[in-house]
């Protein structure tokens, strides 16, 4: 095989020396392909190198570098700017001022990190530039996003026959599986709600716990259905509902269960509330962002039993299956439903033999996103979904034992990946979580749990480690004892 590496060496210093002679983006020419050949690797070095560097530095970006992004303002440019000019730009000012989630130390939110497969695969993806709409723009991407809908099925214990739609997130997957709910309670009831909107339809009644994450009260906004003209049921301790608080559930109720709070983690107890709402002949909606992925673990699959009783479920790729950004999943147990809730009508959409996601999506052109979760899964396979669910809960459980011994008080059971601390009065766990994060040794968000101010500590990359965790806890002590 001939040595490359020269050859590419000068396509690189061309592209990075003489930006003049890089041809016009609009004018593609017999040297099109070699620029944006040498344009990619150095890309992809970039982005090793970010890579490489990103456990050296802070996890929350300097006040420079945020500072510094001003270097990317300014007015629309009259003409072209050369291709590694604007790489550069991205690199040089872009990557300093991003927060470092891959380093594993970063436990806001519930972010998880991105395996490497799912990067990797991410990248194929962009070079592909697939609108996944219809099978005949791509049959690739519709055939992996049909089979990762069927092993994301598969992983979370649903009933067979489920379908879905890869989306951008939980909150999008609440409000797709929330849109066929509506639809089909609707129908149910004689009415067409694509047809004849809400205005005048038969009463639906939403139930919700109290705990209710608020991309469902955002989802059932945007769905007509009212943020506030929900039922709320009272919570325990752990945020979950209570099953001796339900209201009267009927053929008009839709109702949204939880499986994994955002602060505890913990599960709303559905084998004790979902056979009686099945009965009364309720719709069952779970939010399971990140906690159903327990379903994969034979250790902690006990908390997701009896979740498989629902209609509709909405989970996210980028949380605890560390697929990265974005990737949302709605599935819904009559993939009828959500064809009638989703589908359009336009001459030159071509309706094929096979699943045509635009039918079960809100979106019509959209990013083959199921591409990189077939990737992710085929790489990890069940078992490696029950590792990342049981190493990140034990770190949590790591860090609540250490922050416990160190004699401050842990606020939730931890019983999957979430820990909740005070640090003892509001304005002390307030500025100790402002000094963790000037710290930079990683990364935690506040919140208030049941009245009282805590820190989130949120386990959910792949590429936390011990060292990983017991860096993080001497960081947090020395924030508190400040
Ligand atoms: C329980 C729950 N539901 C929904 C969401 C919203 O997810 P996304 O940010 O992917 O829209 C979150 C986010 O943390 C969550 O924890």
């Amino acid at each position: 095989m001939p040595n490359s590496a020269p050859v590419l060496n000068w396509l690189i210093s061309m592209a990075v020396s003489k930006p003049s002679h890089l041809p016009h983006p609009s004018a593609p020419s017999v040297s099109a392909a070699e620029a944006r050949t040498s344009l990619l690797k150095r890309a992809a070095r970039d982005a090793m190198d970010y890579l490489e560097g990103v456990d050296a530095r802070p996890v929350a970006p300097t006040a420079q570098a945020i500072a510094a992004l001003n270097a990317l303002r300014g007015p629309l440019p009259p003409g072209p700017t050369s291709a590694e000019a604007v790489l550069h730009l991205l690199h040089e000012y872009g990557s300093p001022a991003t927060v470092a989630k891959n380093n594993g130390r970063f436990f806001g939110f519930v972010n998880g990190g991105c395996l490497p497969m799912a990067l990797a695969a991410s990248w194929l993806v962009s070079a592909w530039d697939q609108n996944a709409a219809f099978f005949v723009q791509s049959p690739t991407a519709i055939t992996l996003e049909e089979i990762a809908l069927e092993w994301v099925r598969q992983m979370l214990g649903l009933p067979e026959g489920t379908g879905g739609a890869v989306v951008t997130g939980a909150t999008m997957a609440n409000f797709t599986a929330l849109a066929a709910a509506r639809h089909a309670l609707l129908a149910r009831a004689g009415w067409d709600a694509d047809a004849d909107g809400l205005f005048g339809a038969p009463p639906i009644t939403v139930v919700v716990g109290e705990e209710a994450h608020a991309s469902v009260l955002k989802a059932l906004g945007m769905l007509g259905m009212g943020r506030k003209r929900v039922v709320r049921v009272p919570v325990d301790s752990q945020g979950r509902m209570r099953a001796d608080a339900l209201p009267h559930l009927d053929a008009n109720t839709i109702l949204c269960l939880q499986a994994g709070n955002v602060n505890s983690g913990a599960f709303d107890p559905a084998s004790s509330i979902i056979p009686a709402a099945r009965a009364a002949g309720a719709w069952i909606h779970v939010d399971g962002a990140f906690g159903l992925w327990a379903a994969a673990s034979p250790e902690y699959h006990k908390w997701t039993k009896g979740f498989e009783q629902a209609d509709s479920w909405a989970t996210d790729g980028h949380k605890w299956p560390n697929i990265g950004y974005d990737c949302g999943i709605a599935m819904v147990r009559e993939p009828e439903a959500l064809r009638a809730a989703m589908s359009m009508d336009a001459a030159y959409l071509v309706q094929g033999e096979h699943r045509e996601p635009s039918y079960y999506n809100p979106e019509l052109s959209r990013r083959a996103r199921g591409v990189e979760l077939w990737a992710g899964l085929r790489s990890l396979g069940r078992s490696g979904m029950a590792e990342i669910v049981e190493r990140t809960s034990s770190h949590a459980r790591r860090f609540a034992a250490g922050l416990k011994a160190a004699g401050y008080e842990i606020l939730n059971d931890v019983v999957i990946n979430q820990v909740l601390v005070s640090f003892g009065a509001a304005e002390k766990t307030l500025a100790t979580i402002a000094r963790l994060q000037a710290d930079g040794t990683c990364w935690c968000g506040g919140t208030v749990w049941q009245g009282k101010t805590a820190m989130r500590i949120s386990v959910s990359s792949w590429a936390t480690t011990r060292e990983d965790v017991d860096r993080s806890l001497a960081a947090m002590l020395k924030a508190a004892a400040e």
